[in-house]
């Protein structure tokens, strides 16, 4: 039965270590950031479908190529519930930077997804909830590994390695986390294949960065449930290092990560796709975080979030 009105929502996320090393198979490890959601309204009209988010407002039907993922998903969910693709609005509204390292357009798939399910009186897995958003984030990605999808759509923090059965894992760890927007937006999908193109040129150079990085990630992990903050910090603030030699860190990035660890901070990187949008360090105590964040944004920073390890405080 087909509900007046239903709401679906997702939330953030945030990489720790290992993106871009993570599409070359490497491990990654990503904690869901409930700090920031999206939220996608449906509601029940009459006539063509409507759709209203950041990029567009007006007849799905004419929705620009820049929401075609989010079109996309919308007439496959239709499709596969057996439903006609007239008669309902679509809100989206977002708390979640887009293009910015945060997981915005996968969040924006499955909250789109769960809120259409609800609106036609459905459930859904998540193995399909996760297949569905995967259609939406390969138009948006090209070739995505799959970890915002699946951190979303968990909501727990995983120990991600591409096509290998999901590793959810516990950690205590006594550190606070910064997450900084440097206010810049900047396509995944650019920075993905920039990367590829420069392993394909010089695989000798660059293949044993992205094993680094990989390493890394396994030995994050490790810091992680060892409750072994310094060492978690040492190695974001190496990861930083090599995702700059990859080519998809920038001035801004360099210079809040530069900022937070002048300022103590025991780590610092770049987070997601890089070239722009968001940054992370790794604190001590709350009152460092909330200093080294009031730094961040004297220098530039458009707006941060101080969370104890993705979970608000
Ligand atoms: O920029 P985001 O939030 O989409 O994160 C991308 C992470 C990458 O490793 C760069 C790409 C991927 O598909 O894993």
């Amino acid at each position: 039965m087909t509900n007046r009105e239903a709401i679906g929502t997702g939330i953030g996320k945030i990489i720790l270590l290992g993106e871009h090393s993570v599409v070359y198979g490497k491990p990654a490890i990503a904690i869901p950031f409930s700090n920031t959601k999206v939220e996608a309204i449906i509601k029940k009209t009459n006539g063509d479908v409507t759709l209203d988010c950041v990029f567009f407002r007006g007849l799905l039907s004419n929705a620009p190529e820049r929401i075609l993922g989010t079109k996309t998903v919308i007439e496959k969910v239709v499709e596969d519930l057996d439903k006609e693709l007239r008669d309902f609005h679509i809100e989206i509204n977002s708390t979640i930077p887009y293009e910015s390292g945060m997981g915005s357009s996968a969040a924006v798939a499955v909250a789109t997804i769960r809120g259409l399910y609800r609106f036609f009186g459905e459930s859904i897995t998540n193995d399909r909830l996760i297949d569905l958003t995967n259609i939406s984030e390969k138009i948006v990605h090209g070739n995505p590994s799959g970890i915002d999808t699946s951190v979303i759509v968990m909501e727990t923090n995983l120990y991600y390695v591409k096509g290998k059965q999901l590793d959810p894992f516990h950690f205590k760890l006594d550190a606070y986390l910064i997450v900084a927007h440097t206010g810049s937006q900047s396509q995944t999908k650019d920075a993905v294949r920039d990367v590829r193109l420069l392993i394909e040129k010089n695989p000798k150079k660059y293949r044993p960065i992205i094993d680094e990085l990989g390493n890394i990630a396994y030995r994050g992990k490790m810091a992680m449930e060892g409750n072994n903050p310094i060492e978690l910090g040492n190695l974001m603030t190496r990861a930083h290092f090599l995702l700059d030699k990859l080519s998809v860190s920038n001035e801004k990035l360099n210079k809040l990560v530069d900022i937070s660890l002048d300022n103590g901070a025991l780590g610092a990187k770049l987070t997601g796709g890089g070239r722009g949008g968001s940054m992370i360090a790794l604190c001590s105590t709350k009152d460092e975080a909330k200093y080294i964040s009031n730094k961040l944004l004297d220098k530039g920073a458009k707006k941060v979030w101080v969370s104890n390890m993705g979970v608000d405080i």
